[in-house]
């Protein structure tokens, strides 16, 4: 059992032991093995196939798991490193220690959005990134998106989400218009309400955390255990709610296979979402 901290509160040593235990993975080339598995589960939900990840229920379990593997991996490095989490409601600005020159570097400079300070920015040497939409090799950031402004989701916006009984709602996807899970997933929906919490930070954080290589930014574990722990809100907040959908969907629903029911196993771990319900005997948030 260990402790998932909040980014804020990292000693100086825990930020570089952290940052150590990454760059090793790095090194290693496990780090980009994470990337790639994470692209390879970027089904959107204009294909056929099943959606294990994203715009999807199984949003919350599928990165929950995710998130235990790299944790595994950083701490075959290091045993005392965790993921800590961005509380992004409290810590919103550029100048948040966060996106200091001793943890994870500030945002890129105007013109190719290239990061310039901390240990991840190319000219380091230790952080080259492939298989992106361009060719660039280097860790890109673009706070705000000044070309078409975007800001941090407020507290506000994330309290609405979390008072939410229902866990998740049909169709199952992007376009769910209720439910805890895409509120929180964010996408935008036509007409009723743009990109939110979950998908407005990545947004804000934009170039290399834009796409489906945004674990080419590190800030996205920070990011996701942030997304883990307002799961285990919803849930002390709602105790007699459960993940939805609760069985595998009828046979006239589009959605039937492409969805993970609560007992219905996940790839590439084949573990169900129910089994990932509750973590407190793994590690605890403070
Ligand atoms: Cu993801
Ligand atoms: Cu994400």
């Amino acid at each position: 059992m260990y402790s998932r901290k909040d980014q804020r509160n990292l000693t100086r040593t825990e930020k570089k032991r952290l940052v150590g235990a990454i760059l090793e993975l790095k090194r290693s080339g496990r780090y980009d093995e994470f990337v790639t598995m994470h692209r390879q589960y970027y089904v959107t939900d204009a294909e056929g196939r099943p959606r294990a990840a994203h715009m999807t229920p199984s949003f919350f379990p599928w990165h929950r798991r995710y998130l235990l593997e790299f944790e595994k991996a950083l701490q075959a490095v290091d045993p005392t490193v965790s993921v800590p989490y961005w509380d992004w409601t409290r810590d919103s600005t550029p100048s948040s220690s966060l996106w200091a020159e001793d943890f994870l570097g500030g945002n890129g400079r105007s013109g190719d959005r290239q990061v310039m300070t901390g240990p991840f920015a190319f000219r380091q040497g230790d952080w080259r990134i492939s298989g992106g939409v361009t060719d660039d090799r280097f860790l890109r950031r673009d706070f705000g998106r000044p070309s078409a402004p975007v800001t941090l989701p407020t507290k506000a916006e994330v309290d609405r989400a979390l008072s939410d009984p229902v866990y998740d709602t049909a169709p199952w996807n992007s376009l769910s218009t209720t439910g805890f899970r895409n509120r929180i997933e964010g996408w935008g929906i036509r007409g009723t309400r743009g990109v939110a919490n979950h998908n407005r930070v990545h947004r804000w954080i934009g170039g290399s955390m834009a796409g489906a290589g945004s674990p080419d930014d590190p800030v996205f574990w920070l990011h996701h255990a942030y997304m883990d722990l307002l799961w285990d809100r919803w849930q002390k907040a709602h105790p007699r709610s459960r993940y939805l959908p609760a069985r595998k969907l009828p046979a006239d629903d589009p959605q039937r296979d492409r969805v993970f029911a609560r007992d219905q196993p996940m790839p590439p771990w084949d573990v169900a979402p129910s089994q990932l319900m509750d973590h407190t005997r793994i590690y605890r948030y403070v």
